[in-house]
């Protein structure tokens, strides 16, 4: 496995432009096997497989975890030689965002809703490290999890409104045995809190079965749902940071009239101090959508 530390490292390292398929897995290191899922596949495509490891700076918010971001270099080069990545680009904050630069890509009107509400600036920050590691690597396939839907969404956009050859795929979210989506954050979860986490998939789960009922009932609305969520996430001891629904095309937000056929449900909530994010694909829950 090639380890590449700088940009003129990387681009000694890479394969010669064109001479075979590259796939690049975008990471903030502290990786477990959400991100194994996303090397497996591309190792599955053959070519070759780039991972990049970097706590990005521009998407943490004043008084967010940045300092405290698990840093586990030696775990996630061994994690990644085992799982036979072909590189791996560790680039120092320096030189990935120099104190000069003023540049910021904007993620627009979508990039300031849901998660977006409560981390100002998160995705403009996530969209111009990910566009950067784009212009690096010149990747053929870029691969991100599902869990970040929002984020996955923007960058899909991203990639078409600026006309990047480059393709954008989405795999499904890895769970816990118990349901709980694998995340960095979830090693800041004490033991009760766990418990206690193991609660919101449940949950999630509970009012998506209950979207699939309302929506076939002429007298249930099933755009009641969210309220009925944030409620039972409360009672089961969480707080609530937002529950939505949102259009499957456009990403808004589905606030009234018909219940629209392809919808995600997303919820973001605390538990203690750890923020934890889910999102189902409620299309999914309808027979025959
Ligand atoms: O999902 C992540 O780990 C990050 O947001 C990403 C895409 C690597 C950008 O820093």
């Amino acid at each position: 496995m090639r380890i590449a530390r700088s940009f003129s490292e990387l681009r000694t390292l890479l394969p010669r432009p064109g001479s075979c398929p590259l796939w690049l897995v975008p990471t903030m290191g502290a990786l477990h096997d959400g991100h194994g899922a996303l090397i497996d596949q591309a190792k599955s495509e053959g070519g070759f497989v780039a991972v990049s490891i970097f706590v990005n700076p521009l998407q943490f918010a004043p008084g967010e975890d940045l300092d405290r971001y698990p840093r586990t270099e030696a775990e996630d080069l061994a994690f990644l030689d085992k799982r036979g990545a072909d590189l791996v680009f560790l680039p120092s904050p320096g030189e990935m965002v120099p104190k000069s630069a003023r540049i910021r890509i904007s993620s627009g009107r979508i990039g300031t809703i849901y998660c977006g509400a409560s981390r100002p600036g998160h995705f403009d920050g996530v969209l111009t490290i990910v566009l950067k590691l784009f212009h690096l690597f010149s990747p053929d396939v870029a691969l991100f999890g599902e869990k970040d839907r929002q984020q996955l969404f923007l960058i899909q956009e991203m990639v078409r409104d600026l006309a990047l050859p480059i393709r954008v795929l989405g795999l499904p979210t890895i769970r816990e045995p118990d349901g709980l989506a694998m995340s960095s954050r979830n090693r800041y979860l004490s033991p009760k809190e766990r418990d206690t986490a193991a609660h919101f998939p449940e949950l999630m789960g509970e009012a998506a079965r209950l979207w699939a009922e309302h929506s076939g009932h002429p007298s249930k609305d099933p755009l009641s749902i969210p309220g009925w969520l944030s409620e039972a996430l409360v009672r089961a001891g969480f707080r609530v940071d937002y529950v939505a629904l949102a259009d499957r095309q456009t990403f808004l937000p589905i606030t009234g009239g018909p219940a629209p056929d392809q919808a995600y449900l997303l919820a973001a909530v605390f538990v203690g101090s750890t923020r934890l994010i889910d999102n189902l694909d409620l299309s999914a829950e309808r027979p025959g959508v």
